[in-house]
């Protein structure tokens, strides 16, 4: 049995005053009192990583399994990015010009990710999204664009439609309702967004049929490590729109961490646009939409197109010198390092639930593993809604006092400087927290 809520709450409280300081202080500058980590309640406050390892400001030492979700393959402050990052800081930081890093990355890009032929940078995977977004309507002369419930795009308006609706909001499963996640998203917006589900080709074949001549683009986020879905059903979904003259959209700004080419490799799908972030920037803020060259070439202002994805910070030189390195040393072996890392952790986790009378399905792609704790498949954000909400607080406030860093098990991450050791402590730390041993 894991201990109670009361009793791991007591103790992590024990253990993290100074977070809990810092966290009350901060909500007289700060609507809710910070940003990020909030699921922690209170949230721990990082002062320094490096390798596989954070500390908080009370000295507790985390292994991190979340990698700023996602974003981080080489650990903390790896040092080809160092390096990089030092050389710009001592060279005018940023200029209001192109810079030699911006061809690099670009040409890099598209040998690692043979379906994007040209390529263009943003601040963030949300830009790159609200980028392409606008791209496809402008190349198809269509105003709508569907996704997928339960499928993430980042935070612009067109993309915060059913990523977790309420139940009785979202409609039936074959057709669900697009459903605004926040308040201020005109409902013109909603009106746009055409809603599918995962892991049903009869229904989306229907809504794409019928809704053929107003959809520009599909968006399709891969859900790697955390919805089982065959590759069977991706290629269905891109093979679906190339038959009705939809452009076809990989989101791959998590799931360029599943392999070197990205999940469309792992999958074998050859997407018109791709969307990339996170790892891209080797922890600077980042993003990149690319593709075939005839959609993206109605980017380039020399032919005289409208368009435009300009920003003061875009394609700056910290975050491409950043970027670059990151992405060179992400080599083939390290993915395959990884690979083996994430495959230890998946089955070593399996082993553990099964000896306990916690249901759980263990989610995982290669080097990203989810523990739902819920009895049944998880094939769509529906199934996922059935887990045990306070079980999963109390793995996630246990493993913390074990010194796991590992968000409530989901989309947990690998990363190169960890061992199979690292691996097993982390099994051993789940082991003695499912158990209560001690
Ligand atoms: C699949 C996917 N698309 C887009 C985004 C948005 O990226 P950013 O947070 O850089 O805006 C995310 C972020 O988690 C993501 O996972």
């Amino acid at each position: 049995m894991v201990k109670s809520l009361s009793t791991l709450e007591a103790l992590f409280a024990k253990k993290t005053p100074k977070s809990a300081e810092l966290y009350e202080s901060g909500k007289e500058f700060m609507p809710g009192g910070a940003m990020k980590s909030l699921g922690y309640n209170p949230p721990l406050y990082m002062t320094r990583a490096a390798d596989c390892y954070m500390w908080d400001v009370d000295d507790n030492k985390y292994v991190d399994w979340i990698n700023n979700a996602c974003a981080m393959i080489l650990g903390h402050s790896p040092k080809g990015v160092v390096e990089a990052l030092d050389n710009i800081v001592h060279n005018g930081i940023v200029f209001g010009a192109p810079n030699n890093f911006e061809k690099a990355i670009a040409e890099h890009i598209t040998k690692r990710i043979p379906s994007i032929e040209r390529v263009r940078f943003t601040n963030s995977g949300t830009e790159a999204l609200m980028n392409t977004i606008r791209l496809c309507r402008a190349y198809s002369g269509k105003p709508k664009i569907a996704k997928f419930e339960g499928g993430f795009h980042g935070t612009t308006d067109d993309a915060e439609v059913s990523i977790a609706p309420s139940i009785d909001t979202a409609g039936s499963d074959e057709a669900p309702n697009a459903v605004p996640e926040y308040l201020g998203i005109n409902q013109s917006t909603v009106d746009n967004v055409v809603v599918l589900p995962y892991n049903d080709s009869e229904a989306v074949d229907l809504i794409l049929r019928e809704n053929k001549d107003d959809i520009a683009a599909v968006l399709y986020d891969p859900k790697a490590g955390n919805y089982d879905i065959p590759h069977e059903f991706v290629r269905f979904v891109a093979g679906k729109c190339k038959e009705l003259g939809i452009i076809f959209v990989m989101d791959e700004v998590k799931s360029l961490r599943v392999a070197y080419g990205g999940y469309q490799e792992l999958a074998g799908v050859d997407p018109d646009l791709t969307t990339l972030g996170k790892l891209v920037g080797g922890g600077m803020p980042v993003g990149a939409f690319g593709g075939k060259k005839e959609i993206m070439d109605m980017m380039d202002q020399t032919k005289g197109y409208k368009m435009s994805s300009g920003g003061t910070y875009s394609a700056n030189p910290m975050t491409l010198a950043a970027g670059l390195a990151h992405m060179e040393g992400a080599t083939p072996e390290v993915y395959a390092h990884l690979k083996t890392l994430g495959d230890r952790l998946a089955k070593g986790m399996g082993d553990v639930f099964s000896n306990s009378d916690i249901p759980v399905q263990i989610l995982h792609r290669d080097n990203i593993t989810s523990a739902h704790l819920t009895p049944d498949p998880v094939r769509n954000y529906r199934d996922i809604l059935k887990f045990d909400k306070e079980m999963r607080r109390r793995l996630m406030l246990g493993m913390l006092l074990e010194g796991q860093y590992a968000r409530e098990l989901q989309e947990m991450t690998v990363s190169s400087p960890m061992t199979t050791a690292t691996i097993d402590d982390f099994l051993g730390a789940l082991e003695k927290v499912v158990h209560d041993k001690g």
